[in-house]
């Protein structure tokens, strides 16, 4: 782990508390019918979640589903908030795609765009389960 354990947890902790209402942002601005702001704001929310899952989460992850340590319903949360996490950013990629004309859609986008907000939603209430878990 490049910084230290806690350093780490509270960087992505409010990382996570500006990202959430930045999603919350995106979808008004897609319902006002801005969607060159709504497609700008979620290419650039989701891709700092990129680097937060490879720099931050999955660290953490690794320390907290190390072999042999107790509680299997914590840590299928966990997996589980990690995977709605991943389905989130594969719904972008393939958005993004279909957008640039490198795909064609065999989802409507819009289903995919409904989907990866309601995941991501769960995801991030998990994720802030986890943490409350972990530290109160
Ligand atoms: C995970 C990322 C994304 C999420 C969660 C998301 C979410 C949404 C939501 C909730 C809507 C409104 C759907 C409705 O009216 O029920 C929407 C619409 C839209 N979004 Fe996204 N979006 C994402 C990424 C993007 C990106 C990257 C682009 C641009 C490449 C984009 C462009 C659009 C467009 C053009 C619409 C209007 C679609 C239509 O009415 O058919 N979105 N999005």
């Amino acid at each position: 782990m490049l910084l230290d354990y806690q350093t780490t947890v509270s960087l992505n902790l409010a990382l996570q508390l500006i990202l959430a209402p930045a999603l919350g942002a995106a979808v008004f601005l897609a319902k006002k019918k801005r969607f060159q702001r709504h497609c700008l704001v979620l290419r650039l929310a989701v891709a700092a979640q990129i680097l937060a899952i490879l720099a931050l989460m999955s660290p953490v992850m690794g320390t907290i589903l190390e072999p042999g340590r107790p509680n299997g319903l914590f840590q299928a949360e966990v997996l589980l908030h990690h995977g709605l996490g991943l389905v989130v950013v594969l719904l972008w990629i393939y958005i993004n795609l279909v957008y640039l004309g490198r795909l064609r859609a065999r989802l409507a986008p819009k289903r995919a765009m409904q989907a990866a907000a309601g995941l991501w939603v769960v995801s991030f209430i998990l994720g802030f389960h986890i943490y409350l878990k972990l530290y109160y």
